[in-house]
């Protein structure tokens, strides 16, 4: 590929090559990488790297590369709720609106259709990695999974565990019951067959205890020892995303300190624990969180949506913690990370409003707007140490995986919102800001995973 790229680096900072050269193997890593060719040059540099008669893919100019979006808490069964919902708050919402909807994926029909539909539209908005919430049907979740793998984006699937305190037509009988159908999952998902050049499986289980309100105290201990079975496993889960909910969980787990504090007792707060929404965290939680190593996905559309306020991310930037985005479809009404990212820069822009006679401290997160660079961290890399995928994906280095976008802010696209005079004037890192806050996936050209094209705008022509 030969063309402009978009690298992230830090929170403060990426790399911005107008002439970039990488080269991808049959494997699907990056072999190597130039990041500044002149066109004149271009041949010459393949050559000294062994490279003859290979082709090069071309990028126009008002199109760049850069690594594919991290969405790392989603929830792939309530996307056809996607839009409506927005008058209530969390619990309520989950009543009336949620777990209606996911009871509806005991019918494998029903899930094979909209579960396909889902993935497809995932992958086109440009998410590479996505760790998917399903429901508590194996079956379905079986299918999630086939299909995820089917279209090859990297995943994270998993059933949620709920055994209290949910409708009786959408609940697991008792803890063992919901072990067992975890354990069948887990199997599942490790027998379907996977790109051997990846470092790890494309797709992979993930224990998913709803939140601690669904799960009673003996159901969460043994997740625990499931997951003490295997220090690879990850976890996701909620956390303190709303104050009614915080006071319930503390009313459900008195012997407990806090919210947190009911994960970690049990052993499911550990160094590859996804944390979604972390609104609410206190100073202790905070450092609990900070210690354990876990990370947190951060969901501000959701959060604004479903009135559960704002997550003070540059304070946990600041200690530290991982943090990557998601789009928590559907408390977020968009399944685009583009999406959460506009959200992420307001919800940074409303607390820094709120501190204007605290200003940040130099070199610190807290009180601070977001910047473009800190944005696109946490939408790609950020979000890959989230996932503890960091050394594979995330961004573009020597041995890592070409998980990556083809953005066309081109007219040519057909974003009105895109729209420029001579169709590709702006410099780059104009471009990667206008396609944040005006994009979406009609600018979305191409998307690969371990260097495989699994879609896009080029592709799906007709969208879905
Ligand atoms: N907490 C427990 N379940 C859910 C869910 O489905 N969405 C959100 N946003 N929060 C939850
Ligand atoms: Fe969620």
């Amino acid at each position: 590929y030969y063309g402009s790229v978009i690298n992230p680096v830090t929170l403060m900072s990426f790399k911005a090559h107008t002439s970039c050269l990488i080269a991808v193997g049959p494997t699907g890593n990056i072999e190597w990488m130039v990041e500044d060719v002149p066109d004149s040059m271009v041949q010459e540099t393949m050559a000294a790297h062994g490279y003859i008669d290979v082709d090069v893919v071309p990028l126009r100019s008002g199109e760049f590369i850069m690594p594919g979006l991290c969405d790392t808490h989603t929830h792939a069964s309530q996307v056809p709720n996607l839009g409506s919902g927005q008058q209530y708050e969390l619990l309520a919402w989950l009543e009336n609106m949620t777990f209606p909807m996911e009871s509806k994926f005991a019918d494998i029909d029903f899930a094979r259709r909209t579960y396909t539909s889902v993935v497809r539209r995932m992958i086109d908005s440009g998410t590479t990695t996505c760790c998917y919430f399903a429901t508590i049907h194996l079956e379905a979740t079986k299918i999630l999974a086939e299909i995820v793998n089917q279209c090859g984006q990297r995943a994270f699937v998993g059933k949620c565990n709920m055994n209290q305190n949910s409708p009786e037509h959408y609940i697991e009988p008792s803890p063992e019951a919901s072990i067992s159908a975890t354990k069948a999952l887990i199997s599942h998902i490790k027998q379907l067959p996977s790109n051997p050049h990846a470092t790890e499986p494309l797709v992979q289980p993930i224990l998913t205890p709803r939140f601690a309100i669904s799960c009673t105290s003996p159901l969460l201990i043994l997740l625990g020892e499931l997951a003490a079975s295997d220090p690879n496993l990850r976890i996701q889960t909620h956390v303190s995303e709303n104050p009614a909910e915080v006071t319930f969980t503390m009313s459900l787990f008195p012997e407990c300190s806090s919210y947190a504090g009911v994960y970690d007792t049990t052993g499911l707060l550990r160094a590859n624990t996804i944390l979604a929404h972390a609104v609410h965290l206190t100073e202790d939680e905070i450092e609990l969180v900070a210690k354990r190593k876990a990370g947190i996905s951060h969901c501000p559309t959701s959060n604004f949506n479903l009135n559960s306020g704002v997550a003070p991310i540059g304070a946990y930037l600041d200690r530290g913690i991982k943090v990557g985005l998601g789009t928590d479809v559907s408390g977020g009404y968009s399944p685009s990370i583009l999406n959460a990212i506009q959200n992420a820069s307001i919800a940074s822009k409303v607390i820094a409003m709120q501190h204007r006679d605290e200003p940040a401290a130099p070199g610190k997160f807290s009180n601070r707007q977001l910047s473009v660079a800190s944005l696109l961290y946490l939408a790609t890399l950020g979000g890959a140490e989230v996932c503890n995928l960091e050394n594979s994906v995330g961004s573009f280095a020597v041995g890592k995986s070409f998980d990556a976008l083809v953005v066309n802010v081109r007219n040519d696209a057909g974003n009105p919102a895109m729209w420029a005079e001579d169709s590709a004037p702006r410099n780059l890192e104009t471009m990667l800001e206008q396609f944040f806050f005006c994009g979406d996936d009609r600018n979305i050209s191409r998307v690969y995973v371990q260097g495989q094209l699994i879609g896009g705008r080029s592709v799906n022509s007709t969208g879905l």
